[in-house]
């Protein structure tokens, strides 16, 4: 079941800014929550591989690094179809009668992929039942934050950003889809002692890549030659995914994400958030990462 063209059927004025429904205290767009039994019952099975990441850490990034570890860094095969067809997003639910994530990965055939935002406490139940393995990369707050802003000016089924020192703030408290930064990266954090869970870092994905994909190779017990390795490293770089119509989202229709306000292939560096942060709210964050993050041994560099 592909998302594909067939979003194009979808009528533009049933595409509305979200607003935010708690599920167990975690803000979540009403779309999802008010669908959320279909969520939480989530049949996993055994062999899926589970994608997370808070929105904006390089989801889509490590979704392309997977499939080409899986496919021997064979990029035709990574071409056969966008992103969001390859690997399910659970957590979407699109106006009815469109199909949800839910439902297009229950048509998957296995080994599937499958990608969520979950924060830990609200992982389907199945997927710690069927000792699934997941991958989680985080990205530092500051660029994290800056990336979800420019995300909600483009993004139609989310809420209002406001300005960004609006949207900052919100962030900081988080009063945004899929709730507290602080929560989601240290919850995983803590959770990957007793999973089989990679935690990986989009700071250390942008300065070694070759490492962080022998990484995935390694958890997912794949052997990779070098020079396939550097197949992978140069398929996955900003600019290739930028330019790739298979993992750049231009298949999505502007009604639902609108490119030409800013592009879904931004920046893709660490350290953009120098341009948006004024000194007082980077050192405000700083010293609530601090406190949010404090005896956790999770640490995060803004700048490489
Ligand atoms: P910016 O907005 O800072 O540019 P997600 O896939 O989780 O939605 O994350 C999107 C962010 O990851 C965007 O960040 C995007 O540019 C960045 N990104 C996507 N592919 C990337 C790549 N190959 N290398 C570096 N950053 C990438």
């Amino acid at each position: 079941m592909e998302l594909g063209g067939a979003l194009e059927a979808l009528d533009p004025n049933s595409i509305k800014r979200s607003v935010l429904m708690e599920v167990e205290g975690v803000p979540l767009v009403s779309s999802m929550a008010e669908e959320w039994g279909h969520l939480w019952g989530f049949k996993a099975r055994p062999d899926d591989l589970l994608i997370c990441t808070y929105p904006k850490a390089g989801t889509t990034w490590i979704q392309e690094i997977v499939d080409m570890v899986r496919h021997g860094g064979d990029p035709r095969q990574c071409g056969r179809g966008p992103t969001h067809d390859r690997m399910p997003f659970i957590d979407m639910f699109l106006p009815k009668p469109f199909p949800s994530g839910v439902a297009q990965a229950e048509a998957m055939p296995s080994p599937r992929m499958l990608k969520t935002h979950l924060p830990v406490q609200l992982i389907p139940p199945s997927f710690w039942e069927q000792n699934c393995k997941i991958i989680y990369v985080a990205r530092n707050a500051k660029d994290n934050a800056v990336s979800y802003f420019h995300f909600h000016r483009i993004g139609n089924l989310l809420p209002e950003p406001g300005n960004w020192d609006q949207f900052l703030d919100n962030f900081i408290a988080g009063k945004v889809a899929w709730g507290s930064w602080f929560d989601h990266v240290r919850g995983w954090w803590e959770a990957k002692d007793h999973h089989p869970i990679l935690y990986l870092f989009y700071e250390d994905m942008k300065e070694t890549p070759d490492r962080e994909i022998q990484k995935v190779a390694q958890f997912l017990g794949v052997t990779l030659p070098d020079p396939l390795v550097n197949q992978i490293v140069q398929h996955t770089t900003f600019e290739s995914m930028k330019a790739n119509p298979m993992t750049n989202y231009s298949t999505i229709p502007s009604f639902i994400l609108d490119q030409s306000v800013s592009p879904f292939m931004r920046k893709g560096t660490v350290g953009d958030w120098r341009d948006h942060f004024t000194v007082v709210q980077s050192k405000h964050l700083d010293k609530v990462c601090a406190r949010e993050l404090g005896g956790s041994g999770l640490a995060f560099r803004t700048q490489i």
